[in-house]
């Protein structure tokens, strides 16, 4: 059997080297089996999955109330095209998004875990009516967020921040902020326009970016032609950079008088992964549009626009859709997902994990001060980054954690941030046993 599964690990890597071309940079893991937080190689071997798919198993691989919500869909029907024939799944999903909308109204309560704790949590149904158009990735819904801001506002222009990611498509590859994803690959969409983001640990302040913004309005765009301005309210593929509260309320603020839509790309840092289901509910702002994706689908592929349902309706019939957004199955998990997220003591476990990895991750950062410049993040959503601005160093950390049965990623402009995502479903000792092969990986 063990013969069977390496002979057959042998034959994938081999296929994968034949049939599929090498700009899908891939390591030479072949997962046969995951489960929860944990994994399986085709040897056996067992990792502690810290990667969960890139933010897409928040809630744990093969969550049994996901997984029963995909079969039982997938015998009702499959694949129908929402724009032929509706079904339930769609609009109850698009119902589902509206409830849990971060809606901030005049004198809500703001979620503050160390400060008031779970009974400040808002409990506005959110102060305005949404809509949600369902698509396939995160990229393609971040397209759709521009479109429907350009309908909704008349204008073109768009505005995004340093170290961004927005995802590979055209648009957004023009929105996205690191060469390695558009060298090669113009021409690129005009009238994407980059301001600086807070980065306090690298000498950035909330003041430095809305300078550059300022700046950005006085010498580049007239901020009466900018439709929206989009950011991830923790960035994640540039680093795991919270940001602050005073940036995103000075922004909202800045929207509201010069007409700007504020669209949040929360395809990462969403569902559920800082312990509220959108990060932006912490910040008390309400965005006009918020993206979503990677866990909403519980692993399948989905992803959402919702927004005030007047800017939402701004797209005339027949601009929006596509044959595949919304599937039935995928709309069945997401449904699932969902309830997960706000049933009762998901927010709490969240929370406790937050603070078991956080005041690891600082007992691991000073023991490793050389290496290690900074602990960040916001809720659960945590990582180190390294003091040398390069890839070097946080590579030998991955590999090794690997060989020592951990599956990590590293991200940041530079590569060299070491992001924790293990999903919100491991237990204390999964996770402790993951940060000790991280202090491991890290030289000891
Ligand atoms: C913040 C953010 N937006 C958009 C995307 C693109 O999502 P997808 O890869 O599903 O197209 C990603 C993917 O990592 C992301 O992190």
């Amino acid at each position: 059997m063990r013969v069977e599964e390496r002979a057959s690990a042998e034959r994938v890597l081999a296929a994968r080297e034949r049939f599929v071309p090498r700009g899908v940079a891939t390591t030479d893991l072949v997962v046969t089996r995951a489960w929860g937080a944990r994994l399986w190689d085709a040897d056996g071997r067992e990792y502690i999955d810290f990667a969960g798919g890139i933010a897409c198993q928040n809630i744990g691989h093969g969550a049994a109330s996901v997984t029963r919500a995909i079969h039982e869909q997938v015998d009702r029907y499959l694949h129908q095209c929402f724009m032929v024939g509706i079904y339930e799944p769609y609009v109850a999903l698009a119902e589902r998004l509206d409830e849990v909308w971060p809606g901030v109204a005049e004198g809500d309560a703001v979620y503050r875990p160390g400060d008031g704790g779970f009974a400040a949590v808002a409990s506005s149904p959110g102060s305005r009516p949404t809509k949600s158009i369902l698509l396939n990735s995160g990229a393609e819904a971040v397209e759709n967020a521009v479109k429907i801001a350009r309908a909704a506002t008349g204008r073109d222009a768009v505005v995004v921040f340093d170290r961004a990611f927005h995802g590979r498509t055209n648009l957004t590859m023009a929105m996205t902020s690191k060469l390695v994803y558009k060298q090669g690959f113009g021409p690129l969409a005009t009238d994407v326009h980059r301001a600086p983001a807070p980065y306090p640990f690298r000498g950035v302040s909330v003041d430095d970016a809305l300078h550059g913004l300022q700046l950005l309005f006085k010498q580049d765009v007239d901020p009466q032609s900018v439709a929206c301005l989009v950011l991830e309210t923790v960035q994640g593929e540039g680093g795991f950079i919270p940001m602050p509260e005073a940036f995103v309320q000075a922004l909202r603020a800045l929207c509201d008088e010069h007409g700007i839509l504020y669209v949040a790309d929360e395809v990462q840092s969403g569902c559920g992964r800082t312990g509220t289901v959108w990060a932006i509910e912490r910040l008390g702002v309400e965005p006009d549009l918020l993206v979503s994706g990677k866990t909403l689908g519980g692993g399948l592929p989905l992803a959402a626009v919702t927004g005030r349902a007047d800017v939402m309706d701004a797209v005339h019939p027949g601009g929006l859709g596509g044959t595949f957004g919304g599937n039935p199955v995928a709309c069945a998990a997401g449904l699932a997902v969902l309830e997960e997220l706000t049933a009762p003591g998901f927010r709490e476990r969240a929370e406790q994990i937050a603070t078991l990895l956080h005041a690891r991750l600082d007992e691991i950062a000073a023991k490793h001060g050389n290496l290690v410049g900074e602990v960040r993040g916001l809720g659960a959503m945590l990582a180190l980054e390294l003091r040398e601005q390069s890839g070097e160093a946080s590579r030998a950390v991955t590999t090794a954690a690997r060989e020592k049965g951990l599956i990590l990623l590293s991200c940041g402009l530079y590569g060299n941030v070491i992001r924790l995502l293990p999903p919100l479903s491991a237990t204390d000792e999964e996770l402790e046993k993951g940060l000790s092969i991280l202090d491991e990986a890290l030289g000891g």
